[in-house]
């Protein structure tokens, strides 16, 4: 399978290359960048050489794409997907967002909180990339958002309560989640350079964070109705990671047997959430890496409340992993190919 990345000179576009790399019957045609076009993508990331493909591939200008591949990442900034996507498509190409600009069914919601959209009428099309609850809809996509990396982390430790109904929504869900410093992308930003984020942990965008419009979108999708949502997100001077602490109020009252029960059944036949034994509280060390989500449940009976720990890796789980999970599900290859990998601890 041709498969082409558009932005591969970022963090996402590396790890999408690094688990490539592990998946046979893969052949990647082109790979971009405008600032460093020309340069062999194994000078631009040492890290690649070795792999025959791509020692022989250089960096190019994002022009002339169409045609060169079957599947094609956007591992691009938002507002670059949404201008590129009518053309690839129109071109027969299948394309894998892991922008944002896809991710929301609401054009209106997109200018509040982006932009104005560029490509509107595809956002119906759109199918949102969290395979678990979207298997059937990204086998026949043509046009996949791939989860933002927050939203990865909260929805899927949400969405057994709420599709069974558990969920007290008279009361905000409050989602409290940290990140590495991956995840703001590999562009130079003075608050993410090294002195300022290593021995500092900072919350930051405490109110009105972009990632909250996706989140509330699934979680009330799930639920069937409106869901109040809390999230701020904090920076970790972390490479890779995120853990989110969720607070939930339940509708009724349950034992931790028949909390867990509601999870193992969701997620009976999905091989990338592991439900972590009781007691056990999930780090973001055991995924590093690794397209896994772990889940760790905690009642807090005094607050009268669930206290639930999620972890992923934000560019693993949280964007590429997660982007050739729903490649392999489009080419109807199992959804594991090169994703069986476990974290690299210590
Ligand atoms: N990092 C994460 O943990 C994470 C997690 C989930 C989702 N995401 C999303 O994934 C996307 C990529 O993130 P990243 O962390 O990989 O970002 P990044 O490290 O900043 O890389 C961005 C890439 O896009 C290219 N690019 C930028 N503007 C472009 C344009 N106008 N046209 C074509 N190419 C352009 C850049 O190269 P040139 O500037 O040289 O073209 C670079 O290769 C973002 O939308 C981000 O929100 C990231």
């Amino acid at each position: 399978m041709k498969i082409g990345i558009v932005g591969a000179s970022g963090y996402t576009g590396l790890e999408l290359l690094r688990l490539l790399a592990l998946r046979p019957l893969t052949e990647v045609t082109f790979v971009t960048s405008r600032q460093d076009a020309g340069t062999p993508l194994t000078t631009m990331f040492p890290s690649l050489a070795g792999h025959g493909q791509y020692d022989r591939l250089k960096l190019e200008k994002p022009e002339n794409l169409a045609g060169r591949a079957e599947i094609i990442f956007l591992a691009t900034q938002h507002g670059v997907a949404m201008s590129l996507a009518p053309a690839l498509l129109e071109s027969g190409a299948r394309l894998i967002d892991l922008s944002a600009d896809f991710r929301l069914k609401s054009a209106e919601l997109f200018e509040t909180w982006y932009e104005t959209h560029k490509a509107p009428r595809l956002l119906a099309e759109a199918v949102y990339g969290l395979p678990e609850l979207y298997r059937d809809s990204i086998a026949k996509a043509r046009l996949v958002a791939n989860p933002g990396c927050y939203p990865t982390s909260i929805i899927l430790a949400l969405a057994p309560l709420l599709k069974n109904g558990l969920v007290d929504l008279s009361r905000p869900i409050i989602a409290d989640s940290k990140s590495g410093v991956t995840g703001a992308g590999r562009s130079l930003a003075r608050s993410n350079t090294f002195c300022e984020v290593q021995e500092n942990f900072k919350a930051y965008k405490v109110v009105g964070h972009r990632h909250t419009p996706e989140i509330v979108q699934e979680l009330a999708n799930l639920a069937q109705g409106p869901v109040t949502l809390s999230f701020t997100p904090h920076l970790l001077p972390i490479n890779r990671g995120i853990l989110s602490t969720i607070y939930v109020s339940l509708s009724q009252p349950l034992g931790m047997s028949a909390f867990r029960a509601f999870y193992q059944d969701f997620y009976a036949n999905d091989p990338y959430v592991r439900i972590r034994p009781e007691g056990y509280v999930p780090e973001t060390a055991d995924v590093r890496g690794t397209n896994f989500c772990d889940l760790g449940f905690f009642p807090d009976s005094v607050a009268g409340l669930w206290k639930i720990v999620s972890v992923i890796d934000n560019i693993c789980r949280g964007a590429s992993g997660q982007a050739v999970a729903n490649l392999n599900i489009m080419s109807g290859a199992p959804e594991d190919l090169g994703l069986t990998g476990l974290s690299l601890r210590p």
